[in-house]
């Protein structure tokens, strides 16, 4: 099978946000406790985080952790999470029917993210509360000092604010199942008047409002103009969410759900640019991916978890090697909009639904979508410029046409580096051919592959066999390079 790509300098999508490799830490499941969290554990340094998984998020190099929820959030009081630990109260986590000791809060998610090298995308609950916590919290973390709360902060050990610039206006509000579920309408208007409260006490903070849960909810379309009519001059960026699955055992239809993802996103910026016109604003709303992943493999588990536990083992999917491509397919997709994609969460980052797990007596290891993610974050970093693609393709039941090559380049003009991320979503080997028309790729640096497994393979925490390595099937010439993608591989392609 033959494929090409042809790129420019001169013809670019976007910059690229950091941001859009960010991740997620929820309290539910083994997220915090037995996650990041462990004090028991021989690896947990002073205060008490798990120092191997520390080790192994910084290798995902995530600049934004969204933090603390999720469905948990709307049930959550943050005030529970701060003072001394031992007066915290033990509450019920409706949400996900567990129990929260609340023995990691605010300040302790803080000290962990800056030992992650990371910062925090901090999210209120407009579920059970609203505006005054709201403004509350904003105050708690970024004020100087001299009020109430702020001053708060300092008796509680943390004298510098902590400068936190996201914030997401409650979780998933469009949802039945969410704590406080609200109409648009009511929604909308929570999240307009909650949203200029928070900007009233720190006006250099950026706000996300609630889109839809994803794309298959009937109220998607109308939800997201509803609450934007509402909120739309208080807020800075529209979140979408989405997770899929490969319940029919389906790979051709599994791996292209990349395309649904991008239809979703062309959608939601229709929607944003439409209400923009109608209010004739100038001001343009972006996009945070802020919940998006895979998550189907646990569904059958979860229903038998009792209820009431600390954190009970939830969502723990055990990721194969089709799910490392699909993942690919999804970051590519996510770069490809990068000029209104600027914040998006892999949903989440350690043992629930996780690129990372940790055994409670044992070590913390890597799944097969860890790689994927890790090469994209670590080296997706530059310009994207815009691919113009030939390959062929396949027809799915809601594709016409599905490319069986799925690919970006972006240039980081400051390491001089073009890279190429690709995926060969076929069952042949595939004759990739890049060609450039305005500057000339003199040295391959690095071309790894993920390749040549069992798609229903997993790694375990003793054996981590999917994993990317090199590949030397490539020859380059000034303008050309050509380079042999094996059969449904994951290929990351780095040239001077
Ligand atoms: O990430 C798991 C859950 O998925 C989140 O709590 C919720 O926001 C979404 O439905």
């Amino acid at each position: 099978m033959e494929s090409k790509l042809t790129i420019s300098k001169k013809f670019k999508i976007s910059e690229v946000d950091p941001r859009i490799y960010g991740s997620f830490i929820e309290h539910m499941g083994r997220a915090v406790y037995e996650g990041i969290y462990q004090p028991d554990h021989p690896s947990a340094n002073e205060q008490g985080f798990r120092q191997d998984v520390i080790e192994l998020v910084k290798e995902l190099n995530s600049p934004l952790i969204r933090y603390p929820g999720g469905n948990f959030l709307s049930g959550y009081n943050w005030e529970d999470g701060v003072g001394p630990k031992e007066q915290r109260p033990k509450r019920l986590d409706l949400a996900w029917r567990s129990l929260e000791t609340n023995e990691v809060g605010m300040h302790e998610f803080a000290q962990w993210i800056e030992l992650v090298d990371s910062e925090i995308n901090m999210a209120v609950n407009l579920g059970t509360r609203g505006i005054d916590e709201a403004r509350n919290l904003v105050e708690y973390c970024n004020f100087e000092g001299g009020t109430y709360w702020s001053e708060q902060r300092k008796k509680n050990g943390q004298e510098k604010p902590f400068g936190i610039k996201t914030w997401c206006l409650g979780n998933e509000m469009d949802g039945p199942w969410q704590i406080g579920h609200k109409t648009a309408d009511e929604y909308g208007r929570l999240a307009e008047e909650a949203g200029k409260a928070m900007k009233l006490v720190d006006e250099s903070i950026e706000l996300v409002l609630c889109g839809s849960s994803n794309s298959h909810m009937p109220t998607f379309g109308e939800w997201e103009l509803t609450v934007l009519d509402h909120a739309y001059e208080q807020i800075d960026y529209l979140s979408l969410h989405q997770y899929y699955g490969n319940p029919e055992d389906d790979l051709e239809h599994y791996l292209a759900r990349s395309l649904d993802m991008d239809e979703f996103i062309q959608g939601v910026i229709a929607i944003c640019d439409s209400i923009k016109a109608k209010k004739h604003s100038k001001k343009q709303i972006n996009l945070s991916f802020d919940e998006w992943n895979i998550w189907y493999h646990s569904n059958e588990h979860d229903e038998q978890v009792k209820p009431w536990q600390v954190a009970p083992p939830l969502l723990e999917d055990h990721y194969n090697f089709e799910d490392a491509l699909l993942l690919g397919c999804l970051l590519i997709t996510l770069l490809k909009h990068s000029d209104r994609v600027k914040i998006a969460c892999l949903a989440q980052l350690v043992n629930v639904i996780a690129p990372i797990m940790t055994e409670t007596d044992g070590v913390a290891w890597r799944q097969t979508i860890f790689y994927p993610f890790m090469q994209v974050s670590n080296y997706g970093r530059g310009t994207v410029l815009t691919p113009i693609i030939e390959a062929p393709t396949y027809k799915t039941s809601d594709f016409e046409a599905v490319p069986y090559l799925e690919t970006i380049a972006v240039l980081n003009e400051e390491q001089n580096e073009v890279i190429l991320f690709a995926v060969n979503r076929g069952k042949e080997d595939m004759t990739f051919t890049i060609e450039t028309t305005d500057f000339a790729m003199k040295k391959i640096i690095e071309f790894t592959e993920m390749a040549g497994f069992d798609i229903k393979d997993t790694n375990t925490a003793n054996q981590e066999t999917i994993k990317p390595k090199q590949s030397m099937r490539y020859e380059l010439n000034e303008e050309k390079l050509s380079v042999k993608l094996a059969p449904l591989s994951w290929n990351m392609i780095r040239c001077e």
